[in-house]
């Protein structure tokens, strides 16, 4: 729980913080890829980087900023649930949480300048911190759940079959040592990380097929049709998921992950991807 002087600190600011996102994201992103590149193209989705959509992460803590003034603990459960389910598919490790606090922060105090007293500081940084811990917590309650040691999702399988049209694929998968793949819930979501031309390795969900038999998996992929932004750059929205239906065949190997998310249900179990 926030200390009840942070709670009447984050209660003020709120507005400007919140109504500051929008500029205080892309400075954050710029930092943090400045910092670490590899994040940007192995990690992070960067498509989500063009244009609106690059909100998420520090629009997730002016929500549970608000979440906090005006406690709402079935929304607090349901939010933490969607995200830690996205990191731990994604392999996020607790020592992340590190890099984003720097450089999240740097960018607060550049954005909103001398409005952000010692005071504010400490209250927000509390607010990090406790979101963060409920992050951190819930992502190795997953792993544990799973099976895995923390960051470990990832798996090699193979495509066993591919069927379907030019826009819309479905691909089979098997585990590429013959084992059977492991159970998973309706609605849940795998990642999948795709090797791209240009060298990067970009990761998107699929939620998987129900239709399939034990120990095997299935998604499906729909082609996204190329556009192109307000500034005339290209879109890089649906770039895994064109390639995927371009680039691979069946018998070839796919980096995924375990399965994670599904509906949320009354104990505050994911939603999907
Ligand atoms: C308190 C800190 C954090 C918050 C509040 C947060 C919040 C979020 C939210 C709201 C999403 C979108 C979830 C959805 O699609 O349903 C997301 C996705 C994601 N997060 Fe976090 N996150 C935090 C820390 C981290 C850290 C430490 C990493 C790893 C360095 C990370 C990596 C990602 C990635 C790769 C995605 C997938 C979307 C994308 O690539 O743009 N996050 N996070």
């Amino acid at each position: 729980m926030l200390s009840v002087e942070s709670k009447e600190v984050i209660r003020a600011t709120l507005p400007a913080v919140g109504g500051a996102i929008g500029d205080i994201t892309p400075l954050f992103y710029e930092k943090l890829f400045a910092a670490a590149p590899d994040l940007e193209r192995n990690l992070f989705n960067r498509g989500n980087q063009q244009g609106q959509q690059q909100k998420a992460l520090a629009g997730a803590i002016a929500t549970f900023a608000t979440l906090q003034v005006e406690p709402d603990q079935d929304k607090i459960d349901a939010t933490v649930s969607r995200i830690a389910n996205k990191h731990a598919s994604l392999g996020v490790a607790a020592e992340s949480y590190d890099v984003v606090h720097k450089y999240l922060f740097e960018a607060i105090v550049e954005v909103l300048g001398e409005a952000v007293t010692p005071e504010v500081a400490a209250a927000w940084d509390e607010l990090y911190w406790l979101f963060a811990r409920t992050l951190i917590a819930a992502e190795a309650g997953l792993y544990e759940a799973a099976g895995v040691s923390a960051g470990d999702v990832w798996r090699g399988a193979v495509v066993s079959a591919r069927s379907g049209s030019e826009d819309r694929v479905s691909f089979t998968l098997a585990a590429a040592d013959g084992s059977p793949l492991p159970d998973f819930q309706p609605g849940q979501y795998i990642s999948v990380a795709a090797q791209l031309p240009d060298g990067a390795r970009q990761i998107r969900q699929y939620p998987l097929d129900t239709v399939t038999t034990d120990g095997v998996w299935a998604f499906t992929v729909r082609r996204v049709a190329d556009s192109t932004l307000e500034d005339g750059t290209p879109s890089l929205r649906g770039e895994v998921s064109n390639f995927l239906i371009d680039h691979v065949s069946e018998g070839a190997e796919l980096t995924v992950s375990l399965p994670f998310g599904g509906p949320v249900t009354a104990d505050g179990v994911a939603a999907t991807a």
